[in-house]
């Protein structure tokens, strides 16, 4: 039985189309952050067939099916059972399958001695779901041309920024990010200026992020967030991932940005904002985000760690 864990991270300059060749690379380059608190918890034993329970029930998830399919092209690996468990709401725009990849890669290494270093188990968490590239790292982490490896650019104690969490709407989004990502990429007027201008966007972050520059990276950060979500709303069909609720908080955002407060909203493909600040604004962030209209909750995290082999045996 093997146990590990991993974190979802949070794109600041976000990663929305693929490259149209094999190993699904993304098409923008993109910068996130890891989180701490939100965790994926996977455990693998050994079984008669594959078994997937997802926060207890049992799912089948053609994701997961179809890594495990490619990895045993590669290595020999026995039928599993995957139990694996969210603390957070799962494929809801909170990077659930990010943590779910890099936990499950990590775990799967270690059950059967790939012997795999982080480097090709972020590559192969890659080939599940692109952002999860990024979870094996703690810090902040690149996933950027010319080898589209995951590298963090630098770590948590170079600046430990907080995240605060506005929960909007916790049930699943209803068109999977690969799916909105091929609508955008053949329908979205705007999907080639948005790739052509994403190595600016990420170019710009990591100047900002190595300068600890607040401004620069709130302002690269919102527009990189802003265009992915122009791209996605001018798709055929759209893909339409805010509610009234997300409005509000990117105003509340704005309103305490504009009132001195170190704070810069993102969103990703789901309803939630996430609201990046200095540490010391966090209690004030949170308590204006849980102050506005239709959010439900909030949840406040700092910089997590890289995934992790909790047991082994
Ligand atoms: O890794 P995927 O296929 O779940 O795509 C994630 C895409 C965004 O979360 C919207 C942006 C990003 O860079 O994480």
């Amino acid at each position: 039985m093997t146990t590990a864990t991993a974190h979802p991270n949070i794109a600041l300059v976000k990663y929305w189309g693929k490259q149209l060749v094999r190993g699904n690379f993304p098409a923008t380059a993109n910068v996130s952050i890891t989180l701490s608190d939100l965790v994926t918890t996977t455990t693998l034993t050994d079984a008669a067939n594959d078994r997937v329970t997802l926060n207890g029930a049992p799912a089948d998830d053609p994701k997961i099916n179809s890594f495990l399919g490619l990895l045993r092209e590669s290595f020999d690996i026995g039928p599993l059972h995957i139990d694996t468990r969210n603390n957070f709401p799962t494929g809801a725009g909170l990077a659930s399958s990010a943590s779910g990849f890099a936990a499950l890669i990590t775990a799967i290494n270690a059950h059967t001695n790939l012997g795999l270093d982080t480097q090709a188990l972020s590559g192969w968490a890659r080939q599940g779901s692109a952002s999860a590239a990024r979870s094996l790292y703690a810090g902040f982490v690149s996933l950027a041309p010319p080898d589209w490896q995951a590298e963090v650019i630098a770590d948590a104690q170079h600046w430990p920024l907080a995240t605060v969490v506005a929960v909007t709407d916790e049930a699943a989004k209803s068109v999977s990010s690969s799916v909105g990502m091929e609508y955008s990429r053949r329908t979205s007027p705007y999907y080639d200026h948005w790739v052509g201008s994403s190595g600016q966007d990420h170019a710009a972050a990591v100047q900002a992020i190595h300068e600890r520059n607040f401004d620069a990276l709130a302002n690269t950060a919102e527009l990189s967030c802003l265009k992915m979500h122009s791209v996605m709303l001018t798709s055929q069909p759209t893909l339409a991932y805010w509610n009234p609720a997300t409005v509000a908080c990117m105003d509340t955002v704005r309103r305490l940005r504009k009132n001195g407060v170190a704070v810069f909203f993102t969103i990703d493909a789901g309803p939630q904002v996430k609201a990046i600040c200095l540490p010391q604004y966090t209690d004030t962030v949170s308590q204006a985000l849980a102050d506005t209209d239709g959010v439900t909750r909030t949840i406040q995290c700092g910089m997590g760690a890289g995934a992790q082999v909790l047991a082994s045996a």
